[in-house]
């Protein structure tokens, strides 16, 4: 049986007892409206540990004032059914003013990593998630913490706040779940209009392409990319966010595929803003 947990404390305890009796614990972080992407990180994590807890947040302070905060999908009981399905050991959701009491003010700023791709776009977004993965990850104490790569940016911010501020946890990556396009799983998918998802697979089509191009053509990364925004744009993609291909380490964007590299972008198709990566 699956046990929720809403506070700190009751978290604490849980984790606590299973100490006692030397389980190792994995920990998986999401925002909800849970797909079979969440559920890969519930897997590897139940291959990897003894225990698994999920964390269900809808972090306010990730979500930039004219984003999607208010309209974000929420289903706590369809979340908790698939988890239960998914035998995950624990949930813990907490509310807003758990995480937030009164007089919160620290937040942690992953500086380097931030500075490409989504950081512009998005001012504040990795110092909101930085902040609340960095608290998730003292709360629970977890052995290893499950991340996807669909976020690479921030599956490489998290590894770098948990070793620059000593926190005992392994980050493991996970790679992408996709449909049988290809489209990456992401709970903003379900924004689009029949019309737009038809659309949507042009999106790691592209990147997919560009990846191959550039295995062949190392040195031609403006010709390949420009080549992208072509395609994108002939889908309907109404904003190009950006497509850049960066190295996977720094997450600096490079003129030429001189070391592990992908390709990420992130481009508006009506009101839903996806984003997707390859590796080269
Ligand atoms: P959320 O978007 O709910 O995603 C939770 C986790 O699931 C993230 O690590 C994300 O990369 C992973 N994920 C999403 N779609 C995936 C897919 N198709 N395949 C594999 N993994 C996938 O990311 C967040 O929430 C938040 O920023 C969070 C880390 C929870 C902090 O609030």
């Amino acid at each position: 049986m699956i046990t929720v947990v809403r506070t700190i404390a009751d978290l604490r305890a849980t984790v606590a007892k299973w100490r006692k009796i030397g389980d190792s614990i994995g920990l998986v972080p999401t925002m909800g409206a849970l797909h079979d992407g969440h559920i890969s990180l519930v897997t590897r994590s139940r291959a990897e540990n003894k225990r698994t807890i999920a964390t269900l947040f809808v972090n306010p302070t990730q979500f930039g004032p004219k984003e999607d905060l208010s309209a974000y999908p929420r289903d706590e009981a369809a979340d908790l059914a698939m988890l239960q399905n998914a035998k995950v050991d624990a949930l813990y959701a907490p509310s807003v003013a758990e995480m937030y009491p009164q007089g919160f003010g620290t937040t942690v700023a992953v500086t380097g990593l931030t500075e490409y791709l989504d950081g512009p776009h998005r001012p504040g977004h990795f110092a909101g998630v930085a902040t609340v993965v960095s608290k998730l990850l003292l709360q629970a104490a977890p052995d290893r913490a499950y991340f996807g790569e669909k976020d690479f940016q921030q599956l490489q911010v998290i590894r770098r706040l948990s070793a620059d501020l000593d926190i005992p946890v392994r980050i493991v990556g996970v790679p992408t779940v996709r449909a049988a396009d290809n489209l990456a799983l992401s709970s903003r998918n379900r924004y689009l209009t029949k019309e737009e998802r038809a659309r949507a697979a042009t999106l790691p089509r592209t990147l997919s392409e560009i990846a191959e191009r550039l295995r062949r053509e190392p040195d031609a990364v403006a010709k390949h990319v420009a080549w992208g925004h072509r395609q994108l744009e002939e889908a309907g993609f109404r904003k190009i966010d950006y497509v850049d291909v960066c190295d996977e380490a720094t997450l600096q964007p490079v003129t030429r595929v001189a070391s592990p590299s992908r390709v990420l972008a992130a481009a508006w198709l009506g009101r839903t803003r996806l984003i997707d990566n390859w590796k080269i």
